[in-house]
């Protein structure tokens, strides 16, 4: 099973509340928790794009760097760990997004690939005045589809003449072609994103679910091996996993329940009113999905808290759910959570026997 680390490019990573550990984004934090990943064997470091905070009393995620430019720094100090950046469609044109895609692989020796992020917040695109309307929500992955066309084309033969509903090539070129194939990872959730990820990407992430219970993504990984099959590509899913750990059960549940009491109520209310933006209310898996109860607190991520031993076996259960390609790891702290992971838990983990 693959691990990969979500680096924290934006402030206090996945908790909005005043009592987890608060800090800000600096390359200098996002170097030293990915070199502690690539040291400890992990497969791949990810980071997102967010172009507008949550507000409230801890800032959520007023502060972020941008994806690309910090993988690029991230790729000329690192060596072995594949590196992921993220591009939000509406604000980077396809042509440019590949050749900073182009640029990375080369700084990286081809160890780099790109996130699809299709938008699923109006007010990171509005601030710019590039929010296309509420038919984005409809539209959204039949553009992220024309988009990774039209990067693929490039990549593969240098030129594209595509002609589609949203993007239209003339004669338009790119040069270098890159050292190794560039993978496209996507985090759909809803169905359409799930089948454009099954038509277009080597990985689909999915939002983990339950705290302690990781079995309870067994039916999204399904969806995805169900996807996939349809389409005859392969198409990985991964696990979006918080880490809460200690030496004790007991110490770990502390640390949970002490996050929860600073819970950042307002910044939970903004992410929410942006969720009910997208009116396909039929979705399951979404922002409304994050910030309803058991813990909007950290976006309703899967949450695997406890011990070391504890959190090693939870992590083997998640080897075990069929069709699960590997986790995406998110931490309260992510340098003490590094080396929890690769001193203690991974030691003790069956399904990383070979690291
Ligand atoms: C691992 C992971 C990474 C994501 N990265 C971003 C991101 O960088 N920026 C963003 O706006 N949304 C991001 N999202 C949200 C997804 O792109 C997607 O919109 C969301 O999972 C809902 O799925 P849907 O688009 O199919 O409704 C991410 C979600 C996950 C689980």
């Amino acid at each position: 099973m693959d691990i990969g680390v979500f680096i924290p490019i934006a402030n206090n990573g996945w908790i909005m509340s005043a009592t987890s550990p608060q800090y800000m984004p600096t390359f200098d934090l996002n170097k030293e928790i990915t070199l502690k990943a690539e040291k400890y064997g992990l497969d791949f470091a990810l980071s997102m794009i967010k172009l507008h905070g949550f507000g409230g009393k801890t800032e959520f995620w007023d502060y972020a760097m941008e994806s690309f430019t910090l993988m690029a720094g991230l790729a000329a100090v690192t060596e072995r760990i594949k590196l992921y950046a993220s591009v939000p469609v509406l604000a980077i044109p396809a042509p440019i997004a590949a050749r900073m895609a182009v640029t990375v692989d080369s700084i990286s020796h081809g160890r780099f690939g790109i996130n699809i992020v299709s938008g699923w917040q109006k007010a990171e695109y509005d601030q710019m005045n590039i929010w296309p309307g509420q038919e984005h929500f409809l539209n959204r992955y039949e553009f992220c589809a024309e988009y990774v066309t039209v990067m693929k084309e490039l990549w593969e033969t240098g030129q594209s003449d595509f002609k589609g509903r949203f993007l239209t090539m003339n004669d338009c070129r790119l040069l270098p072609k890159p050292e190794a194939k560039i993978d496209i990872v996507c985090a759909g959730q809803s169905q359409t994103g799930v089948d454009f990820a099954a038509a277009h990407a080597d990985y689909n992430f999915c939002f983990g679910m339950g705290l302690n219970e990781p079995k309870k993504c067994a039916e999204a990984v399904q969806r995805n091996v169900d996807a996939a099959k349809k389409t005859g590509r392969k198409c990985g899913a991964l696990l979006l996993f918080m880490i809460i750990a200690a030496e004790t059960d007991e110490a770990a549940w502390a640390k949970w329940e002490h996050y929860k009491e600073g819970a950042d109520i307002d910044a939970i209310a903004w992410m929410n009113s942006q969720g009910e933006a997208d009116t396909r209310k039929s979705i399951d898996v979404s922002a409304i999905y994050m910030s309803r109860p058991p813990s909007a607190m950290n976006l309703n991520i899967g949450t695997l808290v406890g011990s070391y031993v504890t959190v090693a076996r939870l992590m083997d259960e998640i080897d075990e759910i069929e069709g699960a390609a590997g986790v995406l790891l998110t931490f309260d702290d992510f340098l003490e959570g590094m080396d929890a992971f690769g001193q203690h838990i991974q030691p003790l983990m069956k399904s990383r026997a070979h690291v």
